[in-house]
């Protein structure tokens, strides 16, 4: 039998709403809890360095209060790694980060970087962190991402949300299918997220070996209309048809 995928539910935008007033409302840390009510097997939060949306507060009281486990997205940078270290989530996940993207667009570039996502790496491992690492599908980033120590990566999947309702979909779901298979066979643990949504969540679950998924924004969305619980339980419920 397939194991089941896991599914990370990423709040971010939850505090997007709440900045966008600097309102003390909605709070991402009601949403994460009411999340693991519903089934997520974890909760994702990215904590950019231009704090945009999540706040050092956010993540504090969800270290403290999240029943399952928090798993940071951070910049490959000093003053993040720091924090990571201080405050020891369960994972991290090492993203890029431009000041003037709307979302995080593309992966890492971990065979341009090898020495600084190398220490990173090192030094989140040393403090009993797992770490990911979020590249694009490829055979080159995933071998370099094998050589610097990750134990874990986390496949890009924007260019197939973008393609989705386009004749590039099947080219962009086998580039995720190829890269997965070459993950596992390096022994990596593979993850996937990003533009992942009710109407094309299936085929990247359904991907042999697939072991949890990061979705956030179509998850936030869709809570607006049918409330954050029912909207992570219909996420869980597509997830675990495949
Ligand atoms: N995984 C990573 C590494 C991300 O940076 C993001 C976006 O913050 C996601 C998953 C979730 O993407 P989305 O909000 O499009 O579901």
């Amino acid at each position: 039998m397939k194991k089941p995928v896991l599914l990370g539910v990423n709040v971010d935008h939850v505090a997007t709403l709440r900045q966008a007033r600097g309102a003390r409302y909605p709070d991402p840390v009601h949403a994460a809890l009411q999340a693991e009510i519903a089934g997520a097997d974890g909760i994702t939060v990215h904590l950019r360095e231009d704090r945009r949306h999540i706040q050092d507060r956010d993540v504090l009281v969800m270290k403290e209060t999240l029943q399952t486990r928090l798993n940071l997205e951070l910049a490959v940078t000093e003053d993040m790694i720091k924090f990571a270290v201080d405050l020891k989530p369960e994972h991290c996940c090492l993203v890029p980060e431009k000041r003037e993207e709307i979302t995080t667009e593309g992966g890492l570039d971990v065979v341009g970087n090898e020495e600084s996502i190398r220490k990173a790496c090192q030094q989140l491992g040393e403090a009993g962190i797992e770490v990911s690492l979020f590249i694009d599908p490829s055979t080159t980033q995933l071998e370099a991402a094998k050589k610097v120590g990750a134990p874990v990566v986390e496949l890009h999947t924007g260019s197939y949300a973008e393609a989705c309702g386009t004749p590039a979909l099947a080219r962009e779901l086998k580039t995720i299918e190829t890269a997965m298979k070459f993950g596992r066979e390096l022994g990596l643990t593979m993850n996937a997220g990003h533009g992942l949504h009710y109407h094309n969540v299936q085929p990247i679950a359904a991907i042999a070996g697939m072991h949890e998924l990061n979705i956030g924004h179509s998850i936030v969305a869709r809570s607006l209309l049918v409330g954050f619980a029912e909207a992570v339980k219909e996420m869980r419920s597509l997830i675990d048809k495949t």
